[in-house]
């Protein structure tokens, strides 16, 4: 950070957006970074309220040693619509109120989305972290999300080269773009000693490498019961060979109990079933796990940084990169497909991979120092 360019300026007033769980380890090291320099940047967080259980939100601050949100918007759960709306009017007034000089947002979820149309109506600059992932499959709601974020940022900060060559593509200035590697890795290398230190495997009397760890929560696969079913069915069958932990996302606990599975789970005790963990708990559980089934963004990530193998239960990823140069394998939701490759990983053919450029702990630096000039 070049400090001595801001010396008789005012600091930039700069909003960190985060609602949703995924979003507050991408923000953590950026925070980190920017209150280092008191004279060159104020940095004011706001949380939108998308999540807010304990476990889906304020768990995660505290593991993060964020502060405090300087404002909530609170907006709970509703349609996308709503929720998106009302996320807008919200931080509408935030924006009012406060002035700020930058809007700061991460990933792709409903708040990403609304912040970033607000401030840039109301010509706030606007700067996209993780900008130019592409799915290709406009039913998912987060790629509508990337893409029109992505057309109105500002800056542009991408977590792999394909990000770039998509927003090129798509007409965006090169000189928007920045290639500065990834803020979720950043966190995970920064908050190393916490998680080594977990006790989790001990306290749910795990061995390393000897048990499955899953995460399923995107609406494709949870909110169709038969879907569901066939995935749980799945898991069951993998749970005869090996204890298979599943922390489940609050969408896909609420299907549980709508569609009448709970008895499905507890018949048998080699699938556990849990609520969400916090932060070090389940990135412990994520290093040592001998396999990963997911439909997570994030966690696709994640174990591609630890070389832990993961199949990903959908036909498509947005972050191409963890399968290139990664232990990511697109394994689709037919069932029988997800059986087969979990036993491959499972007797030893696991796929080999390395760790991407720029995925390391200076991401936040990048960033600063691009905001900062
Ligand atoms: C959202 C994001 C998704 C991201 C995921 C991360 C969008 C469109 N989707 O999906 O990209 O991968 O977060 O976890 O932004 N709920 C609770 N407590 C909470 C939060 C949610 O019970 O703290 C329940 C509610 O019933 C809610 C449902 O989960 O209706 C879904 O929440 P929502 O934020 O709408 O979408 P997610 O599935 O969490
Ligand atoms: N995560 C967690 N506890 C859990 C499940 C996930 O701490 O029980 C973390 C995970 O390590 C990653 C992030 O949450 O850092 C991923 O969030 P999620 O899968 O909800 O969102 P996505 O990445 O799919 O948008």
């Amino acid at each position: 950070m070049k400090k001595e360019k801001r010396i008789d300026k005012k600091p930039k007033k700069i909003i960190l957006v985060a609602g949703a769980r995924p979003n507050f380890m991408k923000i953590a090291p950026i925070w980190c970074e920017m209150i280092k320099y008191p004279d060159g940047f104020k940095p004011l967080f706001v949380h939108t309220g998308q999540h807010y259980d304990d476990e889906m939100s304020r768990f995660f601050l505290e593991d993060l040693e964020l502060p405090e949100p300087d404002i909530c918007l609170n907006v709970g759960s509703a349609s996308h619509g709503a929720q998106t709306a009302k996320i807008m009017i919200a931080f509408e007034k935030v924006v009012n109120e406060t002035g700020p000089d930058l809007v700061v947002v991460v990933g792709d979820v409903n708040s990403t989305l609304a912040c970033a149309l607000v401030a840039v109506k109301m010509h706030v600059p606007v700067a996209h972290i993780e900008a130019g992932l592409r799915s290709r499959d406009r039913t998912m709601p987060e790629e509508i999300n990337r893409i029109l974020t992505d057309q109105i940022s500002d800056y542009l900060f991408t977590t792999e080269p394909a990000a770039g060559e998509n927003l090129q593509a798509e007409g965006i200035d090169s000189g928007k773009i920045h290639y500065v590697g990834n803020t979720m890795i950043h966190s995970l290398i920064r908050y190393r000693e916490k998680y080594e230190s977990s006790d989790i495997l001990k306290k749910m009397n795990l061995i390393q490498g000897g048990y499955v760890l899953v995460t399923l929560h995107r609406p494709k696969n949870v909110d169709h019961r038969e879907t569901f079913q066939e995935i749980l069915d799945v898991l069951l069958k993998i749970g005869k060979d090996i204890p298979v932990i599943f922390p489940a996302h609050p969408r896909t606990q609420k299907r549980i109990r709508e569609f009448n599975l709970s008895e499905m789970i507890s018949s048998d005790h080699r699938l556990r079933v849990l609520d969400p963990l916090g932060y070090f708990d389940f990135i412990a559980l994520e290093k040592h796990a001998r396999l990963v089934l997911t439909d997570s963004g994030g966690i696709q990530e994640e174990t591609t940084f630890f070389q832990v193998p993961c199949l990903t239960i959908r036909e498509n990823t947005e972050r191409p990169i963890t399968i290139s140069k990664g232990t990511n394998v697109l394994v689709g939701t037919d069932p029988d497909q997800i059986l087969k490759y979990s036993r491959d990983v499972l007797n030893g053919r696991v796929k080999r991979g390395t760790i991407p450029k720029f995925w390391d702990d200076q991401v936040a630096r990048r960033i600063v120092d691009v905001i900062g000039c």
